[in-house]
């Protein structure tokens, strides 16, 4: 295959412009990956789960990004759109070589993706050394606005420590003390775990156990029967898709439900109450989207979605959307001229996102500085209760740039 020849090629090309000293430098010398004709449509690389446990999150997020720019009659910057898709399988072995599809053998502009923290690890390598402009849709891992941080890098979504660190405040405030926290073994789950333990310990909880099955296994009655015994007064969890369904009534089913309460980080709710019914009633959750928030932007965007795809959408579309109109910003501001990166990058680093769940801006790593809402589940919504935290910032450990 030619692609490992283009590869070294072009990191040679990289290495002599100076673009892998540093993060920095892939902001003032090198161009955006492969530089192409402005007037040539843009290419842009979708690199998302489509099968599996993931894939009604890779949808939403497509169905999200289309939308935002179809709203921009079909053009971002001037520039129509050519789409090249990759299903990623949430699986973080293939994440090289699914990468590499779009950036090398595609060559495309712009990548969009992914849901999966692991992948998105892989991903951010290679578009630290290609200087390929990458915008995170979702996968939270802490590393792509942290250690791995670049300017060609940004995310719409959050970072897994913020997805749960609110919590800490909630549970006090509900009178726990204790809580377990069981969720998937890889990074989003230990990160959320983490960032959830932070803010609870602050404010005097204690976190006594951390209970762990592999992705995306989902026989979690050992782990249920382990917290029935423990007995602590709240259990944390993070799921997300087709697991968080099943986690859901499963803990139901073991009879937890109305005797230990039970929370997480937003995704174990989000876009799953259909299938789920009444086992999920009366879960609170914190995430960056809820139900209700009712703001004429968020209006039009629900509507707008229902109208396009004829399904409701969740904070993934909302996400999705948000990857499009954080392009828009930076390609509206050059006028579709990718060779222009400084100035792009400056654009999208200072948008001010007009998104439904809220506007939000970027923090210097480029995650977003956002509100946290408290969330309850009542029916088939995620009701909002309050903003458990205003304007929290991820803390971007290691981010250099
Ligand atoms: C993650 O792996 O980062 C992730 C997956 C699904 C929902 C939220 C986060």
């Amino acid at each position: 295959m030619k692609k490992s020849t283009n590869r070294s090629g072009r990191r040679e090309f990289l290495r002599s412009t100076g673009a892998l000293a540093g993060a920095a430098a892939v902001g003032t010398l090198a161009p955006f990956g492969i530089a192409r004709a402005q007037s040539a449509k843009l290419k842009v690389g979708l690199m998302l789960p489509y099968t599996g446990t993931y894939a009604p999150l890779g949808n939403a997020i497509t169905n999200g990004f289309k939308l935002a720019v179809e709203e921009r009659g079909g053009k971002l910057g001037g520039r129509e759109i050519e789409y090249f898709v990759v299903d990623d399988e949430s699986n973080p072995a293939k994440a090289p070589e699914n990468t590499n599809k779009l950036v090398q053998r595609d060559k495309v502009d712009v990548l969009i993706g992914t849901v999966h923290s692991g992948v998105a690890i892989g991903m951010a390598k290679i578009v630290r050394e290609t200087g390929t402009l990458w915008i995170d849709p979702n996968a939270g891992a802490d590393e792509v606005t942290g250690v791995l941080c670049a300017p060609n890098i940004f995310r719409t979504s959050f970072s897994n420590w913020q997805s749960t660190h609110a919590l800490g405040k909630v549970l006090k405030k509900e009178g726990h003390k204790t809580a377990v926290f069981i969720t998937h073994k890889y990074a989003a789950g230990e990160q959320m775990k983490e960032g959830f333990r932070e803010g609870f310990e602050k404010e005097g909880g204690k976190l006594v156990k951390e209970l762990y099955l592999p992705f995306p296994q989902v026989e979690f009655q050992a782990l249920l029967t382990e917290i029935a015994s423990i007995k602590p007064d709240a259990v944390v969890s993070f799921f997300a898709g087709g697991a968080a369904a099943k986690f859901l009534k499963d803990y139901a089913a073991a009879g937890l439900k109305g005797k230990i309460p039970l929370y997480g980080s937003g995704f174990l709710t989000d876009g799953v109450l259909d299938a789920v019914g009444s086992d999920a009633e009366g879960v609170e959750t914190t995430l960056h989207y809820a139900d209700g928030l009712n703001t004429p932007k968020d209006k039009a965007f629900r509507l707008a979605y229902a109208k396009a795809f004829k399904l409701q959408p969740d904070v993934y579309a909302v996400q999705g959307y948000d990857a499009g109109q954080l392009l828009a910003a930076g390609l509206e501001a050059v006028k579709g001229d990718m060779s222009r990166k400084a100035e792009m990058i400056k654009a999208m680093e200072t948008a001010k996102i007009d998104s439904p769940r809220g506007q939000w801006t970027l923090s210097k790593a480029h995650n977003p500085v956002q509100d946290m809402y408290l969330r309850k589940v009542v029916g088939k919504e995620n009701k909002v209760q309050y903003v458990a935290w205003k304007a929290l910032a991820d803390p971007a450990r290691g981010c250099k740039a």
